[in-house]
Parts: C-alpha cells; structure tokens; sequence
C-alpha cells in the first residue's frame, strides 16, 4: 500500500521531529496535539531547524516554505479520518496511549496503519485494543529525531508482513535505516542502553567516581558522544526510570533494578535538561 498522508500526535520533542522528517520526504504532515501552544511550540522548533540548513546553505528557502507548507495543525483527534498512517508520539503512559488507539481505530480509514514511537511499551497489548491488530506496529525513533538515522521498526504478534515492509519502505524514504526487531520490553535499543545508563547511576551512587570523571570515561574512552549521565539528562530521567521500571517488570531480573538514586532525582522533580536540573544544572 502507498502512503501518502501521515497523522503525527504529540507535538514535543519526538513528535515535532517525526513530523519534520515526514514532510522534508515529501508527505503531507497533520501534526496533532491537545492544546495550540504545544503545537505551536512544535512548529518552532521545526522552523528553528529547517532554519538552520537553510543557512548551512543545506537547502533553499523556497524547500523550507514547501516543507512548512506540507504541515497542517490538527487539535482533533477526529482529523485522522483521511490519512493511511498515523505516528502516536504522546506520552509515555499505556492507559493514554490504548485510548488514543482505541479512538484511532474508529477515526482512521479501514487501511490505515497505526503506529506507536514508544520506547519500551509492549505494541502487542496496545495492538488488542483495537480491530486491526495486524496494522500496529510500533516504529521507534531516536532523539534528536532530525540527526539520528535509526528507527527500530517493532512488530507485534499480529503485524502483517505487508504492513511490516510498507513501513520499511516508508523509513526509507525519510533517509533512515529501519532495523527490524521483536516485541520484546525495551526492544533492542532500550533493552541495552538503559541498563548502561543506570550502572553509570549506581557507579555514581556507590561513589565510585564523579559524574564528571563517569562521562568522561565513556566519552574518551569508549568514543560515546555523551557520556552516560549527560545522555540521561538529554533523554530525561523520568522516561529513564519509566524505561527501566518497564524492563524490570518485563523480565523480573533484579538486573533491571532502577538506581535509587534515580528514583530519588524524579521524586525530586530534578528530570534532566527539560527541568533546568538533572545530573548536571541547565541555565
Ligand atoms: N534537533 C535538530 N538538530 C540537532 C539537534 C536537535 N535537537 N541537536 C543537535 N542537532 C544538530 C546540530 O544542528 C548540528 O548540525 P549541523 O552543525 O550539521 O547543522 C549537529 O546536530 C551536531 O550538533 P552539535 O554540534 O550542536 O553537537 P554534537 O556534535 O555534540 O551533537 C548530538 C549533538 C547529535 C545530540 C550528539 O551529542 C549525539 O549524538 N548524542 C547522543 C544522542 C543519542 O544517543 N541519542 C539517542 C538517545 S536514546 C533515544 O532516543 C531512545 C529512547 O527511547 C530513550
């Protein structure tokens, strides 16, 4: 099936990066979210980007105001009435997104593909809660969205094969690489670089060294281009914490123990870069 035209809910961070993607390879973009700030804040953070190349002389002017033009502000959900693939990029809660899907599978057409950036959430269960469990399927992008080439494409248990190579096809076409990964918690991606981040927390923890001297060790030593802590910081630590509560769950391994340091820097509502505080302070 041929895709043309995308919904993208949830206009944060990922969001507002899937969104610019979509319309920089061509497709027409809605980009959804509840309230008109978060979509304007979006939107600027699209401009400011697209900006950027502009003046890296990347692309023109007139590629800029074509690529904005392809973007559409949607503040309702009901929007997804005329698109073959929808993108949730809301937050990181199972209960929110199940009822997003259960409203998407009304909304959407009968041949739309619905599919979920989650980091870690099983795509099986919010697959069941719709009709057409055969088109889910989740589609994990890294941030920042605009530099990372990798998407993890997951499938759920029912993914169609052809819903499978139309979204890796599509991925292509955003100039990324798809690789293909089973649902399992954390998938491939988070199943291996949330537990390094929170050793990095225990070995702070345990006062093994600094978090200077920890970021540092992986930065010169195993080329990382941040080290752990500032990574944290840059993913959030409440999304880290969610992520390592999911594997800890998902596995029942002591080895996915969440640091209590890291609780206790989410309980004190330090979340990283997004709250001015997290391992390092942010003016
Ligand atoms: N949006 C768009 N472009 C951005 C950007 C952003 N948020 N941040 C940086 N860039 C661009 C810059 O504009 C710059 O491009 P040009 O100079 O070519 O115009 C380029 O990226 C490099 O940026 P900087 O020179 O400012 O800084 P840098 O060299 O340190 O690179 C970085 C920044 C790309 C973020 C780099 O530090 C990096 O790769 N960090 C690791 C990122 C990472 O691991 N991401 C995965 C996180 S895990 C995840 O996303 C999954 C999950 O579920 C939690």
């Amino acid at each position: 099936m041929s895709i043309q035209k995308i919904m993208v809910i949830g206009a944060g961070q990922m969001g507002s990066g899937i969104a610019q993607v979509c319309a920089q390879a061509g497709f027409d973009v809605k980009l959804n979210d509840m309230k008109e700030e978060f979509f304007a804040r979006g939107l600027g953070t699209i401009t400011k980007n697209l900006s950027r190349n502009v003046d890296k002389g990347r692309m023109t002017e007139s590629e800029k105001e074509a690529i904005l033009g392809r973007l559409t502000k949607s503040l309702d959900i009901n929007d997804a009435n005329d698109v073959d693939l929808v993108i949730e990029a809301a937050v990181e809660n199972m209960e929110i997104k199940q009822s997003i899907f259960k409203q998407l599978d009304t909304i959407a057409p009968a041949h739309a593909i619905l599919a979920t950036n989650t980091s870690s959430l099983p795509i099986t269960e919010l697959a069941a809660v719709t009709n057409r469990p055969e088109q889910v399927i989740g589609m994990h992008f890294m941030n920042p969205v605009p530099v990372m080439k990798l998407v993890e494409i997951i499938r759920g248990l029912a993914t169609a094969d052809d819903v499978y190579q139309t979204i890796e096809d599509m991925t292509k076409k955003l100039e990324k690489v798809p690789v293909e990964v089973n649902d399992f918690p954390g998938f491939v991606a988070n199943r291996i670089l949330m537990p390094m981040i929170n050793e990095a927390i225990y070995t702070l923890y345990e006062g093994v060294a600094t978090k200077e001297a920890i970021d540092d060790v992986m930065k010169l030593g195993m080329n990382h281009p941040m080290g752990p802590l500032t990574l944290a910081d840059f993913i959030g630590l409440d999304t880290c914490l969610y992520i390592m509560e999911t594997l800890y769950e998902g596995f029942g391994d002591s080895k996915y123990r969440p640091c209590p340091l890291l609780r206790k820097y989410v309980k004190a509502g330090w979340l990283g870069k997004k709250s001015g505080r997290g391992f390092y302070i942010y003016e």
